[in-house]
């Protein structure tokens, strides 16, 4: 199946096999990081231009060392240094991108839609890297890449995903992933941060952690995000974590074998214990890890990259 699309704005709007066509890809070149030589000519003579309005440590880097990779040149720009903070509009910035021949937009924005806005002005592919709590559309294919290695099909699994879903795109991006590959999703933690209308998006919702953990083959901690959230939701730090952090205790109610997963920053001591986030059952570096090649397949589709000639040039072995 070819892949048709300019941009990756959301998981929401992709298709199943459009998910899997990605993995895939991701796969092929996944194996590629393993010869002696790591760079691939696929993006030579490409510009890309990363556009961080707003910070991030592994998404940016990740996408740099993904593009690097496919032989692409790497422009980064973030809000300090870029001429928003003199009043430019956001669509003048990318006008301007644009204008200066990058060949495609990496951009992460505190707004909602922005890279929908983005994507209808613009004849260059753009591709989201977080918009405010709306979608975190690599994240989530990262983070369900890593399931699949871990768990193989996701057809019929539990994963519980526990923390502050109201303001956190990375929830709402792999709910959709998630549910299309055909996991049973939990979504938990304090009603205040989990209401019930999640339920619409087709997982079931629980305030009651010892439940939500028992079954479930993996489980997904999201932190605080505080700067989203314009009011209080709990009383204190110390008492979500009392109530919610996930200590050694409450581990022992999983299955022996699930897996912790975090898409990061992780806040050690508050919505895990530092133990725990290192320890055998957690798989948060390769969530990173994962989080290169599945870029570099987002960034090779989007800029019309052959699903095919990739899978031909890293076969299985
Ligand atoms: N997971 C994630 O988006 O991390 P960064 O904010 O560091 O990019």
């Amino acid at each position: 199946m070819p892949w048709n699309r300019k941009d990756l704005i959301t998981i929401e709007n992709l298709s199943v096999e459009e998910i899997e066509q990605i993995f895939k890809v991701t796969a092929a070149l996944k194996r590629t990081m393993g010869r002696s030589v790591k760079k691939l000519p696929a993006l030579r003579g490409k510009t890309i231009v990363n556009l961080f309005l707003e910070p991030s440590t592994r998404t940016r880097i990740a996408f740099e060392v993904a593009a690097t990779r496919l032989s692409a040149d790497v422009i980064s720009l973030d809000m300090a240094a870029s001429s928003t903070t003199k009043g430019e509009t956001l669509r003048d910035t990318a006008q301007n991108i644009e204008a200066l021949k990058a060949d495609m937009i990496v951009i992460r924005h505190t707004a909602p839609g922005s890279p929908l806005y983005l994507s209808r002005l613009l004849r260059i592919p753009v591709v989201n890297a977080g918009d405010g709590s709306h979608e975190h559309p690599t994240q989530a294919l990262l983070d369900c890449f890593t399931l699949v290695e871990h768990l193989g099909s996701l057809k019929g699994r539990r994963i519980t995903i526990l923390g502050d879903i109201l303001f956190s795109r990375v929830a709402r991006s792999n709910i959709w992933a998630m549910t299309k590959l055909g996991a049973e999703v939990t979504v938990a933690g304090p009603s205040t941060l989990v209401p019930h209308w999640f339920t619409s998006m087709g997982v079931k919702v629980s305030h009651n952690l010892r439940t939500a953990l028992a079954d479930a083959d993996a489980v997904m901690l999201l932190r605080i995000q505080h700067e989203r959230q314009t009011s209080t939701h709990f009383p204190s730090l110390g008492e979500y974590t009392s109530m919610f952090g996930l200590n050694r205790t409450r581990a022992g109610w999983l299955k022996p074998d699930a897996i912790i997963m975090h898409p990061g920053p992780i806040n050690r001591g508050v919505e895990i214990d530092s133990d725990l986030a290192d320890s055998g059952q957690s798989v948060i570096l390769e969530q990173v890890t994962n989080g290169i090649a599945v870029r570099m397949a987002v960034l090779y589709l989007c800029a019309g990259g052959s699903p095919e000639a990739m899978l031909k040039s890293a076969p299985a072995s």
